[in-house]
């Protein structure tokens, strides 16, 4: 079974998957993390995103792993473990380009397919429920009050990256949040979108618990009504 998580930046979507998963036994792919990993590959070898020649050139030999110790994932590329890398400052802000790229999204949806094949697992990212598995059998779709994901994203980062965070302000934190949502929304391809079947949650005024409970009972209807249909 596949279990599908989309929506804006901060509603939540990487500890509800994570923990989700974990409570119901199946795998998770934060596939942000794959955008995120592509981007610091492309940066690292000083790739010019308008360059597409040589962006194609670089998926053919993009070289990605994730490896999973104690529950934790890691991610590696070229065999480097860059999990840390990935939530930076430049890494971040260089994203919502990247991946709004037809080669790119071909790429990791190829990947994201083949990580999917013989296992049950969560899918947590953007497009996962509209276009990288259209047909999974639950589909959520998670909002939230754009103040309150940024007051979540901003205090998240403070305290992870307070070097690289140190100029950050709520205000450009709120300003940043909104001009990420509307690339990632209104990109040509696969822009962030709900699926006309998913199950949609706020997740601004509820916790962890509170939505992990509305996804198992979503999860538990859809599973008797897909039953009675065959
Ligand atoms: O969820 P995140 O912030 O780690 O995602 C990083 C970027 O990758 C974000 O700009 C949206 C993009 N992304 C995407 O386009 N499609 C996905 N399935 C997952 C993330």
């Amino acid at each position: 079974m596949i279990i599908t998580i989309d929506g804006p930046i901060a509603t939540g979507k990487s500890s509800i998957a994570k923990k989700l998963a974990r409570a119901i036994g199946f795998i998770y792919f934060d596939t942000g993390a794959m955008y995120r990993s592509m981007t610091w590959g492309l940066l690292k070898h000083n790739i010019n995103p308008d360059d597409v020649e040589a962006v194609k050139a670089y998926l053919e030999k993009f070289d990605f792993d994730i490896k999973i110790r104690q529950g934790d994932r890691y991610y590696y590329v070229e065999g480097e473990n860059i999990t840390d890398a990935i939530r930076g400052e430049k890494v971040t802000s260089a994203v919502s380009k990247i991946s709004a790229m037809k080669e790119v999204r071909e790429k990791l949806m190829a990947l994201q397919r083949e990580f999917s094949i013989g296992v049950n697992a969560v899918f947590e990212g953007r497009d996962m429920g509209t276009v990288v598995f259209p047909d999974a059998e639950v589909k959520i779709f998670l909002t939230g009050r754009p103040e309150v994901r940024a007051k979540r994203r901003y205090d998240e980062l403070k305290a992870k990256y307070p070097e690289d965070f140190k100029e950050m302000t709520m205000e450009k934190m709120l300003e940043d949040l909104n001009r990420r949502d509307t690339e990632d929304s209104t990109r040509e391809i696969a822009p962030l979108r709900q699926a006309p079947d998913a199950l949609v949650i706020d997740t601004s005024d509820l916790t962890v618990e509170e939505i992990i409970q509305k996804i198992q009972e979503f999860k538990d209807t859809r599973r008797t009504r897909l039953k009675e249909a065959t």
